[in-house]
């Protein structure tokens, strides 16, 4: 995708299409005023005899309009003008994109990015309709026999700028914006390949794909032997009932000279069949999505790669399958992880953070300035804060804060979640050091603090994307959350945000 920004007047632009609005009560977004009066108020009359509505979420399309270059001019419903913010401007830009994919539409210019948008500037504006026709574009047909080629001829997207001095913010917004859709496209086809064809080998060989794709990018394979020699055993705990073999996979981009690097620790079970502690039948196919932390901090690796950022980020990866099986591990097991600490597990199904912990052991030689961990770690995150906001959970209220801000900023929301010792003590066992799970209640926020227990003096953070991962249900599939959230405080680090 091409991207541009006009100063044109949008009855003046030639294109494809361009997007206008109106508020409610036939009230003109600065585009749709312009059509207005170019084509002698063919837009009210069409509004005033209810042929076009100004609903939130509905755009009609007209061919034609008289005074106006463009072949094509999508109008979108906005809603009340006052309350017009991030969230009723990326659903108009999403109303018309649907629209407009179905068009012969080659470019098409966002005349909404005119609007007053609260908490919006040009570059934002720009980066989230960029990012929401993008991720609208998607689609995943790599398992249909057909292989249907997309249909939809956009090649280029144009917002519109009041004046030239915002011409860069804009440019700047889309460029980040079109990584950031490279990041979350890549994520959300690995979230939506089954399990037996997203093996953990299939996720080494993606992240060793991308390395060659970039100067700057190294990855490294850990297979199942060094593991043992690391002495990585509740790591191995969890593979050992499948003949899947398990992978470690560390990515080690440098953009910075001598400064310590960002660690991105992702949950990689490629199936969660719960282990011996097996998971009910119904909906158990969307445990395929259980590798969606791992998917999302690769994806946010190839957007940090394609945009040169010049920090230190360095990506890990515990990646296997849990299944049940003769060598599986049985509940009251108990393992001693690579920290030392030896752990019982009393549920299999709880596996996320056996991983997860020895990954986090591991992680240490890098000395990270900063560490977040991503996963699909918990059922009872669904249950706190349903599929819109990402459980954000830190032993520092300043590092949780910091990621609940780059949430909003990037509009990939979190909700900080408390952790402390309280809840620790639910892990204690009476035969190892501690438990895997600390019971139902606090679920997410006990898991958190088995994960705490090897973080010690690291700065660190875990995020739950328990909810925010996938959707279910007739839109099946990955989101490619959260992408958007994890560059966004990387690109706050790197100093590129205007
Ligand atoms: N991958 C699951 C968590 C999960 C469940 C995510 C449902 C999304 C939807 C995780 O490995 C798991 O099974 N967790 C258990 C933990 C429990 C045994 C303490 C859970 O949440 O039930
Ligand atoms: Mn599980
Ligand atoms: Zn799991």
């Amino acid at each position: 995708m091409e991207y541009f920004t006009t100063t044109s007047a949008a009855s003046r632009r030639a294109s494809g299409c361009i997007i206008i609005g109106i508020y409610k009560r036939g009230n003109l977004s600065i585009g749709a005023a312009d059509v207005d009066a170019a084509s002698g108020g063919q837009l009210s009359k069409l509004i005033k005899r209810g042929d076009i509505s100004e609903l939130p979420g509905s755009c009609t399309v007209l061919t034609s309009v008289a005074g106006v270059r463009a072949q094509r001019v999508a109008v979108v419903g906005l809603g009340g003008k006052s309350g017009f913010g991030v969230s009723e401007y990326r659903r108009a830009v999403s109303a018309a994109i649907a629209a407009i994919k179905t068009t012969k539409s080659e470019d098409i210019v966002n005349y909404l990015a005119l609007e007053n948008v609260a908490g919006a500037n040009a570059y934002y504006l720009a980066r989230y309709a960029t990012e929401t026709i993008g991720n609208a574009l998607y689609s995943f047909t790599q398992m249909k026999s057909a292989r249907k080629k997309p249909s939809h001829k956009l090649r280029k997207i144009g917002h519109a700028i009041a004046s030239r001095g915002d011409a860069a913010k804009s440019k700047r917004g889309s460029e980040h914006a079109n990584a950031i859709v490279e990041g979350m496209t890549l994520c959300r086809d690995l979230g939506n390949l089954p399990a037996n064809v997203c093996t953990p080998s299939y996720l080494a060989r993606t992240a060793q794909k991308l390395a060659r794709q970039h100067t700057k990018l190294e990855t490294k394979i850990v297979n199942e032997p060094e593991m043992k020699r690391l002495g990585m055993r509740a790591l191995l705990s969890v593979t050992a009932g499948t003949i899947e073999p398990a992978k470690l996979i560390v990515m080690r981009y440098k953009g910075a000279v001598r400064q310590q690097p960002v660690v991105l620790v992702g949950k990689g079970v490629t199936f969660d069949s719960g282990g011996i502690s097996l998971k009910p039948g119904p909906g158990m196919d969307e445990m395929k999505f259980d590798m969606c932390g791992a998917a999302s901090v690769i994806g946010t690796m190839a957007t940090v790669a394609r945009l040169k950022l010049p920090i230190n980020l360095t990506v890990v990866v515990p990646t296997c399958e849990n299944m049940p099986g003769s060598h599986a591990t049985r509940p009251g097991d108990i393992i001693e992880s690579m920290s030392g600490k030896t752990i019982e597990v009393l549920n299999t199904d709880a596996e996320g953070r056996l991983i997860l912990c020895d990954a986090l052991t591991y992680s240490r030689r890098f000395k990270p300035a900063l560490m977040i961990d991503v996963a699909t770690l918990t059922g009872a995150c669904v249950i706190a804060l349903g599929h819109h906001r990402t459980a954000v959970m830190s032993p520092s209220d300043e590092i949780a804060s910091s990621i609940t801000a780059a949430g909003i900023a990037a509009d990939d929301r979190g909700w900080h979640m408390p952790m402390g010792e309280e809840y620790a003590r639910q892990l204690r066992s009476n035969f190892a050091d501690l438990a895997n799970i600390g019971g139902r209640d606090g679920g997410s926020v006990t898991a958190a603090c088995f994960l705490g227990k090897f973080t010690d003096g690291i700065d660190w953070a875990h995020l739950d994307i328990a909810g925010t991962a996938w959707l279910s249900g007739a839109r099946k599939g990955a989101t490619g959350r959260p992408v958007p959230l994890l560059t966004e405080l990387l690109l706050s680090r790197a100093g590129v945000l205007p």
